[in-house]
């Protein structure tokens, strides 16, 4: 047995034991839904008038976080299922108030969007909470721009931490010039500005996912975008949004551990089907490209509204390489599994201006260098990096995920090229955007 789950008395371990005479991966692979189109999806749909319908939702804990918030307030969605989520929709402006606290759960994507839309619904009282992991990373980066707008919000420290509290209000539409790249923050204020006074505008550093922009497009949001300058407007109270139905495409981030795991296991071979090549999100393909990495895009297509495609990788020599710059927020989820590759590479890899990984679901740059280092790694933690030594081998040993799915996923992966057995502590992790990454796994062994 190469992957075995174990229960402990509150956790879950993963040991993986690759047999000595080594293992290749093959076969197609379908990939879960991705968690932030299905996030946008369920938003959205239930502030739109009419049905919406959801096919491929990603049935993460994530996404169950939105829906169980979502209807304490109002809307009626379905059971979640991956065949066709069914939502009546409220109609913008009608979330009710909620006579519990909503949970966001581990999720910053549910937290961070809902509150722009929770700040703009006029007279009515919120409370939000999230996990030990979600109340320890930073809200003031949406209630600063939010309070710009008119918003009243309390929660811990200065405002910076939930729980939060939210009083509605009509909102005032704002230019903000973020100081970083981020979607969440993007989209968030993207939300308020639906029912805010007049136009929203938000300008970003760099370009992080267009999810948002795309999906509020289709619901007939009035929304302009603005490529010179990274800027994206929408108009306030510009009238309903109506229910569409969505085909969410497969997560990237979730095919970027195939990709990885392909690339660096020797005689592998994989097919990844349905996966989601928005180009805000493909800067792990132009980096495995760069690495040398053998990956072909097949079958391309559009699926209502996002690029589609299925990728072919195969196993192949990787050399290290520089990732910096306006790339970052493109590749911003796959940076532990990017070390994970370089760490098989030739050479050296460095990773800059990716301070933004210490506020994830847990430090990512700090748990990516110390987890690998505990194999055999050889990996720097930089103040906005990682420097990763290419050309070690790694032996297996006791690791944890510190209860961030990625984590425990890339580690999964770099046991099966590691020699001995590894336990990865907190495996249950992967759950929140990969129920069945084990599984997966295990089919794909041979
Ligand atoms: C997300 C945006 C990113 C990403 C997260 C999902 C989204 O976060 O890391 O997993 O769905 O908008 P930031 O916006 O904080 O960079």
């Amino acid at each position: 047995m190469v992957v075995l789950l174990k229960n402990t008395s509150s956790h879950q371990d993963l040991i993986v034991t690759p047999p000595t005479e080594g293992i290749s991966l093959h076969g197609s692979v379908k990939i879960p839904g991705d968690k932030s189109i299905s996030h946008r999806a369920l938003m959205l749909g239930s502030i739109a008038q009419g049905k919406t319908t959801i096919q491929g939702l990603l049935l993460g804990e994530d996404p169950h976080s939105t829906a169980a918030c979502f209807r304490m307030m109002g809307a009626t969605i379905s059971e979640l299922n991956d065949t066709e989520v069914s939502i009546e929709g409220i109609g913008l402006g009608n979330l009710r108030e909620p006579k519990g606290v909503l949970n966001a759960g581990n999720s910053g994507t549910t937290l961070r969007l809902m509150l722009g839309l929770l700040a703009s619904h006029g007279d009515r009282f919120f409370t939000v909470t999230g996990d030990d992991s979600l109340r320890s990373r930073p809200m003031s980066r949406v209630v600063k721009p939010l309070a710009q707008m008119g918003a009243t919000i309390w929660g811990r420290e200065d405002n910076a931490f939930a729980p939060l509290a939210i009083r509605g209000r009509q909102l005032q539409g704002i230019h903000y010039h973020s100081p970083i790249a981020s979607a969440q923050v993007k989209s968030c204020l993207l939300l308020a500005g639906l029912s805010a006074q007049g136009k929203t505008t938000i300008t970003e550093p760099a370009l992080s996912r267009d999810h948002s922009e795309r999906m509020l497009k289709a619901f007939g949001a009035e929304l302009s975008v603005d490529r010179e300058t990274n800027s994206v407007t929408v108009v306030g109270r510009s009238g309903s949004l109506q229910g569409q139905n969505i085909i969410v495409p497969g997560d990237i981030s979730s095919a970027a551990f195939w990709l990885v795991a392909a690339a660096i296991v020797p005689g592998s071979e994989l097919l990844i089907e349905n996966v989601g090549v928005n180009p805000t999100r493909t800067g792990i393909l132009e980096v495995l490209a760069m690495m040398g990495a053998d990956i072909v895009q097949e079958n391309e297509r559009l699926v209502t509204g996002e690029p589609v495609a299925d990728l072919r990788v195969r196993y192949g020599k990787l050399k290290g390489c520089a990732i910096a710059g306006d790339i970052i927020p493109r590749l911003i989820d796959e940076i532990p599994i990017l070390a994970v590759a370089a760490m098989f590479a030739e050479g050296t890899t460095t990773i800059k201006d990716a301070a933004e990984l210490r506020v994830k679901e847990s430090d990512r740059l700090a748990v990516t260098a110390s987890e690998l280092n505990r194999m055999g790694a050889k990996i720097t933690e930089l103040p906005d990096g990682l420097e990763i030594t290419g050309g070690v081998t790694l032996t297996g040993c006791e690791t944890d995920s510190y209860t961030d799915h990625r984590i425990a996923m890339s580690l999964a992966i770099a046991a099966l090229a590691a020699k001995g057995t590894t336990t990865i502590h907190r495996a249950e992790a992967a759950a929140v955007s990969y129920p069945n990454f084990v599984s997966t796994l295990e089919k794909i062994i041979q």
